[in-house]
């Protein structure tokens, strides 16, 4: 399904702008990987795969199967001045050119939600993953207070509609914890924790066999 990249970079840019860094520090405290390649898939804009590397050494690769949103992520890596650690790659996650085992960390927010074959993307991110590889895939807003502020801010945007805070409430809810189960084992991946708190949203976190610590 394809995004409005315009409308979705203006609410990403200021409506979200608090959760990207939040969230790039509980990928740090989660995984405690600071070093390695890390595709950061369905990026969008690509401000969480900024702010990850602006608080690591990752080298990021901003992944997405729109043009357009790669446009916006150029621009965002431009603005935080990441053009050495970065580079950019247009395509679709069930079909990633990269080399298996060539990247030690994918992150992934709210583009999961779009994926229509569960199992096969996630296939393809472990393929790619090197061993001692993580993932964090899934969605959230950092903090309970910032989604509920944030629920709130798209309920005024569309004129009280609560539409937004159903979205939230079933992406990451215990049906979709289930889905994300299922499609897993579909895949044939046993070794991977759900992390799901009110705080911190709904992530996989993919661990592949091999090194103990990643990079
Ligand atoms: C809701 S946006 C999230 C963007 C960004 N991760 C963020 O949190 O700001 C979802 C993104 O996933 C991308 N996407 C959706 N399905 C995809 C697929 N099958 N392959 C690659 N990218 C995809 C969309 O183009 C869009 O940029």
């Amino acid at each position: 399904m394809q995004i409005n990249a315009r409308a979705f970079d203006e609410i990403a840019r200021t409506v979200f702008a608090p959760i990207y860094p939040i969230i790039a520090r509980q990928i740090v405290a989660h995984t405690g990987m600071t070093r390695g390649v890390c595709l950061d898939a369905g990026c969008g804009s690509g401000y969480l795969g900024a702010a990850l590397a602006s608080i690591t050494e990752l080298h990021v690769t901003f992944f997405d199967e729109s043009a357009e949103m790669l446009a916006l992520a150029e621009n965002t890596i431009k603005e935080n001045g990441l053009r050495s650690r970065t580079g950019t790659l247009q395509g679709d996650i069930g079909s990633i050119a990269l080399p298996a085992g060539s990247v030690d960390l994918v992150i992934s927010r709210g583009s999961i939600f779009f994926w229509e074959d569960l199992p096969r993307a996630l296939r393809e991110v472990s393929r790619i993953l090197a061993p001692g590889g993580r993932t964090w895939i899934g969605g959230g807003f950092g903090t309970a207070r910032l989604k509920e502020s944030i629920r709130d801010q798209m309920a005024a945007r569309n004129k009280g509609s609560g539409a937004f805070g159903s979205k939230i409430r079933c992406n990451l809810g215990p049906q979709m914890r289930a889905r994300f189960e299922e499609a897993l084992e579909q895949a044939g991946i046993a070794d991977y924790q759900i992390v799901q708190s009110d705080d911190i949203g709904l992530w996989i976190d993919i661990r592949k066999e091999g090194k103990e610590n990643g990079p």
